[in-house]
């Protein structure tokens, strides 16, 4: 076991897809093993963007929760919460916004790009240019005052209050958050340079770990916005019917035509689930072997997986109480972490003797 801290969270966005478990979720229950791991459920993010649509919220949350039990995290093994179970995140959040310069939070790229994004789907008829074009310039002009919002701004002091509270000094994220760890970092260095301390942070780490790429079906980023996901909880017959409708080389248009592997989103999903993989490469480039062929093989390999989650899905989906009992053991471990630091920044920051 490592002496390091480890903490991650997500948004709840919905049900997970098969990126976002290759990309993270699989990584989470492998670090359980190694560390000293907190795994929390970001729904105070999730408000920073979405503070009109909170209908879904608590639900989505509970689903996130399901999602990674059935994937495997362990709350015997890890300590697994939802950050608005946390005061103490909320608490450590207004403090430390209280040393924050604001041109930190304005330049954060993540800032400019979410706000784009955002944008580009709200506005998504009346967009610029075509799929080329910048998202920068596919938005300018679109009204931009909905997510204008401090919450939003203050993002990445949130993120910074989530990983600091519990003193991690390592953090398991996509290579998108380096900026936000920046931060985080930054504001530790701030904090200790004006209440004159070194021993109420830990100054937190990215831990960045080869994971699988996983397109999704039309060959872009498999994400819910582009929709283009299987998720991991999806029904086995939806998955197989998305699997026969992946995109291919173009150009092969008969069984034997030789094809370009590369790009092709059905030799990606082999690269993650056939062992021999390299073999069906060479296949592919000979001509050896039908895409319908190579598709049906795919799903057979990923049924096994998916229907071991499935299965489980079910069992912890319709098991609420045992849902309760996990969060709320979560809730008591976090808060108890969390309040161990809180203290010490309330007495640096002589808020309390
Ligand atoms: N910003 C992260 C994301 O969008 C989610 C997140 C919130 C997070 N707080 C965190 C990740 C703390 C790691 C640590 O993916």
């Amino acid at each position: 076991m490592s002496t390091d801290i480890i903490v991650s969270g997500m948004r709840p966005t919905g049900k997970l897809h098969l990126g976002n478990y290759h990309g993270a979720l699989k990584n989470f229950v492998a670090l359980q093993e190694k560390y000293k791991c907190f795994f929390f459920v970001a729904d105070l993010h999730a408000l920073t963007t979405s503070y009109e649509h909170t209908e879904d919220l608590a639900h989505n949350s509970e689903q996130m929760l399901v999602d990674w039990l059935s994937a495997g995290l362990d709350p015997k093994k890890c300590t697994i919460f939802i950050q608005s179970d946390v005061p103490e995140v909320s608490e450590l959040n207004t403090l430390l916004g209280m040393i924050t310069p604001l041109g930190w939070l304005y330049r954060n790229p993540t800032y400019k790009d979410q706000i784009n994004e955002l944008l580009a789907r709200k506005y998504a008829g009346q967009l610029k240019g075509d799929e080329n074009t910048p998202l920068a310039e596919r938005v300018k002009g679109l009204a931009d005052e909905d997510i204008s919002v401090y919450g939003f701004l203050g993002y990445p002091v949130l993120m910074a209050v989530d990983i600091l509270i519990h003193k991690a000094s390592l953090v398991p994220v996509g290579k998108d958050q380096t900026a936000h760890l920046e931060i985080a970092r930054d504001i530790v260095r701030r904090f200790n340079e004006i209440y004159k301390t070194d021993d109420v942070f830990v100054e937190p780490k990215p831990l960045y770990t080869e994971v699988a790429v996983v397109p999704g079906l039309d060959g872009h980023k498999m994400s819910k916005s582009y929709h283009n996901t299987i998720d991991l909880g999806e029904d086995l017959d939806s998955v197989r019917k998305k699997v026969m409708s992946m995109y291919t080389d173009p150009n092969k248009k008969k069984a034997s035509d030789p094809a370009d592997p590369e790009g092709c989103v059905v030799f990606a999903f082999h690269k993650i689930y056939n062992p021999n993989w390299q073999k069906r490469c060479e296949e592919c480039k000979a001509g050896a072997l039908g895409c319908v062929a190579c598709k049906k093989e795919l799903f057979a390999l990923m049924e096994p997986e998916l229907k071991g989650f499935l299965d489980k899905r079910k069992i912890f989906e319709n098991d609420k109480a045992q849902l309760q009992a996990i969060l709320h053991g979560g809730k008591e471990a976090a808060r108890a972490s969390a309040a161990v630091t809180l203290e010490q920044a309330k007495r640096a920051m002589k808020v309390i003797k």
